[in-house]
């Protein structure tokens, strides 16, 4: 049996994480979860929100599922997300878009997957005051970094039967830069004959992707380019409740949806489980269960071809209503 490790986190976190504990255990794949809390409920039992087992867990395990964890405001931790990415190098974040049956949005057909580089960029956080009127940030590319999140962006198109790769700058500015991502994109794009290329700039993107996104297949950007549009991506598919994604490294991959804690609707029933579950059936594909993901999926998919969806989709179904819909379809 495959031992993965769950994060439960907190917020809604531990309801959709029991939602998708039960779907997956319906489509009869039986995973032996390591469950491990982390985040704002563990601080005062242990003085910190992301504590060594947890990472011990994830190197063990090399896959993990994350539910939202809250980061508090304030009290100087830093991110657990952060944390989870740097500690263990996940370079690599992917947000699958696509659009749900019968989920209101202003475009059909969507089916984007953005691919963000997650380690350097303006998020390498070198920063400094240079006097009381004037701050710097730096903006870090290296060519390492670049080449690996350009080749990850042509496997993962191969893999999934993609058909385009478009890379994404501001190089006509940032010429050294992005000059370089781009150049990076370029070298690796030889090795894949078969995946038709595109360069795009950053603010045309942002024009063509609010007038016309079914154009788009597979996005790869540098950091901040792409925390942006990934965002703008999860808008196009309808926002918060549907939005999947996923931190994947060398060694290691942690899947998680997009949306944070949710501590305004906490243990009321009413959470979306459906972001969290579609990080589960990517996770399902990563690990080679791929009947099982699709299984799941399909299931997913007539819940929404029934019109069925929690609150926040507009539907009236509690997070157990909607759980037990969807096993109900497998
Ligand atoms: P949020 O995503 O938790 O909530 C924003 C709004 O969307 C709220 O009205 C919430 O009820 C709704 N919402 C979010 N997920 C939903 C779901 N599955 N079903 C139905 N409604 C949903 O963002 P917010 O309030 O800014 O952050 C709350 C906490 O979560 C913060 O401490 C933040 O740091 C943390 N956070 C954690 C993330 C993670 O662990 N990956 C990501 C983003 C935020």
């Amino acid at each position: 049996m495959k031992r993965i490790t769950l994060i439960n986190g907190d917020g809604i976190g531990p309801e959709i994480s029991e939602a998708v504990m039960d779907i997956i255990d319906a489509s009869g794949l039986k995973i032996d979860w390591d469950i491990q809390s982390a985040g704002a409920d563990v601080i005062d039992s242990e003085g910190t929100p992301l504590p060594e087992r947890v990472l011990n867990s994830i190197k063990q395990n090399k896959v993990a599922l994350k539910a939202p964890v809250t980061t508090p405001i304030g009290k100087g931790f830093r991110s657990v997300n952060v944390q989870l990415r740097k500690a263990l190098d996940l370079y690599a974040n992917l947000r699958p878009c696509k659009n749900l049956p019968n989920v209101k949005t202003k475009f059909n057909n969507v089916d984007i997957v953005v691919v963000r580089e997650n380690t350097e960029d303006l998020y390498a956080g070198i920063e400094r005051q240079v006097d009381a009127d004037t701050a710097e940030s730096i903006k870090v590319i290296t060519r390492a970094a670049s080449e690996r999140i350009a080749k990850f962006a042509f496997d993962y198109a191969v893999k999934n039967n993609r058909k385009e790769v478009c890379v994404v700058t501001k190089a006509n500015i940032m010429k050294l830069s992005d000059g370089l991502f781009l150049d990076c994109f370029r070298n690796v794009s030889n090795l894949y004959p078969q995946i038709a290329k595109r360069e795009i700039l950053v603010d045309n993107l942002c024009m063509q992707l609010v007038q016309n996104p079914s154009q788009f297949d597979v996005l790869v950007l540098p950091n901040l380019y792409g925390d942006i549009v990934s965002d703008l991506c999860a808008g196009l598919i309808g926002g918060l409740g549907v939005a999947q994604g996923a931190n994947i490294g060398k060694d290691y991959a942690v899947f998680e949806p997009v949306h944070g804690s949710a501590p305004d609707i906490k243990e009321q029933n009413k959470a979306n489980p459906t972001a969290l579950l579609l990080s589960a059936i990517e996770m399902l594909k990563y690990i080679g269960e791929t009947q099982y993901a699709l299984k799941i999926e399909r299931a997913l998919y007539k819940t929404f071809e029934q019109s069925l969806f929690t609150c926040d989709l507009g539907g009236n179904l509690a997070t157990t209503e909607f759980t037990k819909a969807i096993i109900d379809n497998i």
